[in-house]
């Protein structure tokens, strides 16, 4: 019998790349292909890429320049792009003097079995249509088992933030049925999974074909799975965040009391360019509304720095959104110009030394505000779910609040899995320190 032929996989990117690479393994895993974590002894090399921002790109690029390198002691091995980078660059990838073999993108991962066997037998190969329909609902994802999974329930973004690539890259939206989104999860639950986040680029825009369910109905029929399942989801659209969503989480005790909603900017006039199709007056009204109905939320956002035409006043205007709202935290990026985007279009005004000196304002200035947020739990019991050992210590174990704050603690009794109070009695911006309580303390004592 031939032995399997091996494929090793790299993501890059954000986690509906991650949970696009388990479709992909799960696809070729079908096809008879066995996985492997050595690239030395892989038959194919597969990257999952990004290109949401230039020095995603490059990344990718270095990567593709080893593999390049390692063909000449390993001929035989192909070479694969998938994901965002395949879409965009599409033939470009495959010229003459780089290592790429394959080109797939996000809505063509069935196709792969066909391309792998082709390319293992010298045939470069190309597919990089994108799809309305393709939401690879029946597939399911190959994972390793563990306490959280990440489960994609929408795909493509019909938004068309000027910035973004993301509505070329990965096409109109389409969602997954509830049944089938429900089925996998339920059957994770039954394996040991305690927490659950839903993925879409833009999940307020989901709705199941077949029965009409939007996503505070999805949310809620995944968190009537099972009551100690922990539910989160990302990315919110402020445009699309209902009324209906933010009662749907308020009223079940299991969907995580963290909203990731980006702001972007905090000037009208940027936010128009953006196309971002609100007012930061509704944003804030918005904010607001949440806190009124999730009393202990926790909300975090996104944050672009140095769009075209941005001034000192308009950025002066985003630090003071940042003050007024006091996010828990904030993902904040240096703006990079996209090809195609409408955005391109408008230039590249802003200095590079403008744009960071802007990013580290934002991030000195959330740095602060996080810091106080977390010095409001110092002597607090807070309620974690154990993940398993910290990154630095061998003796401490990490976990998480339901609010989305990393917790360090010594090990002592804690098992990965279970939920825990932990009293905090130092934090920094980034992190909550503290000791286990006994395990007999009830549970939902205290929020994060
Ligand atoms: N430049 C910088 N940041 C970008 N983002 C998306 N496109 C760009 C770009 N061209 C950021 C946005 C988005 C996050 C996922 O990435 O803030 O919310
Ligand atoms: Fe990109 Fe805007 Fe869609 Fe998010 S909502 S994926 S930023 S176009």
């Amino acid at each position: 019998m031939n032995p399997k032929r091996k494929i090793y996989l790299e993501t890059y990117g954000c986690q509906m790349n991650v949970a696009d690479s388990e479709v992909v393994l799960s696809i070729l895993d079908n096809a008879g292909y066995a996985r492997t974590e050595r690239l030395a002894e892989a038959d194919v090399a597969l990257v999952n890429t990004c290109a949401i921002r230039e020095n995603a790109e490059q990344r990718v690029y270095g990567r593709l320049g080893e593999f390049k390198y390692l063909k000449k002691s390993n001929p035989g091995l192909v070479v694969g792009v998938l994901g965002c980078m395949a879409e965009r660059l599409r033939k470009d990838l495959l010229q003459s003097e780089s290592s790429v073999d394959l080109v797939i993108g996000p809505d063509e991962y069935r196709r792969l079995p066909e391309l792998v066997e082709h390319a293992l037998e010298g045939e470069k190969g190309i597919a990089v249509r994108l799809s309305r329909v393709e939401n690879y609902d029946d597939i399911i994802p190959l994972r390793t088992d563990g306490i959280s999974a990440w489960v994609s329930v929408m795909r493509g973004c019909d938004k068309f933030c000027t910035f973004c690539v993301v509505p070329f890259t990965r096409g109109r939206e389409r969602s997954r049925t509830v049944k089938n989104v429900v089925r996998e999860i339920a059957g994770l639950v039954e394996r040991g999974l305690k927490e659950v986040t839903l993925l879409g680029q833009n999940v307020n825009s989901y709705r199941d074909q077949e029965t009409g369910s939007d996503f505070a109905d999805l949310l809620a029929a995944v968190a009537r799975i099972d009551s100690s399942l922990r539910v989160r989801f990302t990315t919110s659209h402020p445009q699309d965040m209902s009324d209906k969503l933010i009662a749907t989480i308020a009223r079940h005790d299991n969907i995580c009391n963290y909203i990731h909603l980006p702001v972007q900017s905090g000037s009208d006039r940027i936010l128009r360019l953006m196309n971002r199709t609100y007012s930061c007056n509704h944003y804030v009204g918005l904010v607001r509304k949440i806190r009124a109905a999730i009393p202990h939320v926790s909300l975090s956002t996104d944050i672009i720095a140095g769009f075209p035409t941005e001034t000192t006043e308009d950025h002066k205007m985003t630090l003071d959104l940042v003050r007024q709202i006091q996010y828990d935290g904030a993902f904040t990026f240096k703006y990079s110009p996209r090809q195609n985007t409408k955005a391109w279009q408008m230039g590249d005004d802003v200095p590079d030394e403008d744009k960071i000196e802007r990013l580290n304002e934002v991030i000195d200035l959330q740095r602060e505000i996080s810091l106080d947020r977390n010095r409001a739990l110092t002597g607090q019991p807070v309620e974690i779910l154990v993940e398993g050992p910290s990154k630095k210590s061998a003796e401490d174990f990490t976990g998480r609040t339901e609010t989305n704050k990393t917790v360090v603690f010594p090990k002592n009794d804690a098992t990965v899995g279970e939920y825990r109070l932990v009293s905090i009695d130092r934090v920094n911006s980034a992190t909550l320190f503290g000791m286990l309580l006994p395990a007999s303390t009830q549970r939902k004592a205290a929020n994060g």
